[in-house]
């Protein structure tokens, strides 16, 4: 694909140089890496402002991109930010070492949770989610066709509105208290690692104050969906219940139920 046509201010600093296009994720954005910057062009939206607020707040207290450059223009939104040190956790040569891959994983979002949260700019509790998911199906944009199979049609919910008064009618029992740093789409792809540790976490637009299941459940369906052939990779020596013996909890199989309905309206 041709160099997009760029902002003055974010042409400033990458003109010229060479860069590599990255199509790992589904998001449809754009993300142009450079040797140590990454840019990234998505259509303008209350998002992006979210992600970088909170990128601002993660200085200094996790390991993510710092922004060097953020411009709107012409319905687009173009961040410039460093890149993160690393490869994706979906990476081989992390998922053909399943206990380091797993251990690696569950200290990142013991480090999510260690964070002190006085300050954060950004909420993304149950509530928060629920209400925007209602926001959603009232607009008609949920995409049933993306969802996984089952979820609608026969033996599942009969459309979205359906699944969404489900939701709200069980919550689970993290949606009361017990609120953690979450990073909001916690899957391998936006997990980076070096051979000695965490590299860094991005794709940080949906990340705030939210529970600690959100992003539990996000990783354990990432594990099982990057290893059971969904992507093309097959690797079953990877067990995804082991993230939360890794964690010392329990699995609760509704509270990751819950979880990925939800998600099922975004
Ligand atoms: N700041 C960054 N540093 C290193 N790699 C990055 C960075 N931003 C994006 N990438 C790479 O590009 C991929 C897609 O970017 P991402 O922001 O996750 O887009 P999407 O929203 O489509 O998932 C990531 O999985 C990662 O491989
Ligand atoms: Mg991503």
């Amino acid at each position: 694909m041709r160099q997009p046509e760029l902002p003055a201010g974010i042409a400033a600093h990458t003109g010229g140089r060479p860069y590599r296009e990255n199509g790992t994720g589904k998001s449809g954005a754009r993300v142009l890496m450079y040797e140590d910057l990454v840019l990234k062009i998505q259509p303008s939206s209350p998002r992006n402002d979210r992600e970088e607020v909170m990128l601002r707040w993660l200085e200094g207290r996790v390991p993510a991109p710092r922004i060097v450059c953020a411009e709107d223009a012409d319905g687009l939104h173009y961040c410039l930010m460093t890149r993160v040190p690393g490869r994706m956790a979906c990476d081989i040569a992390f998922l053909d070492r399943p206990e380091l891959l797993i251990r690696r994983l569950a200290e990142a979002l013991q480090l999510l949770w260690s964070v002190d949260l006085a300050g954060c700019p950004v909420r993304r509790t149950v509530d928060v989610e629920l209400a925007e998911a209602r926001q959603r199906v009232a607009a008609g944009v949920v995409d049933v066709e993306d969802a996984e199979p089952g979820t609608f049609g026969p033996g599942g919910f009969g459309d979205p509105e359906a699944l969404l008064d489900w939701l709200e009618s069980n919550r689970p029992d993290s949606a009361e208290g017990d609120v953690v740093l979450s990073h909001g789409d916690f899957c391998l792809p936006n997990i980076l690692l070096t051979e000695n540790g965490l590299g860094g976490f991005i794709d940080l637009g949906d990340a705030g104050v939210g529970s600690r299941w959100r992003d539990i459940t996000l990783c354990h369906r990432s594990l099982r969906h990057n290893t059971d052939g969904t992507y093309g990779i097959i690797r079953p020596q990877v067990k995804a219940d082991a993230l939360l013996d890794c964690l010392g909890l329990r699995i609760d199989r509704d509270e990751l139920r819950w979880y990925l309905l939800l998600d099922e309206l975004f």
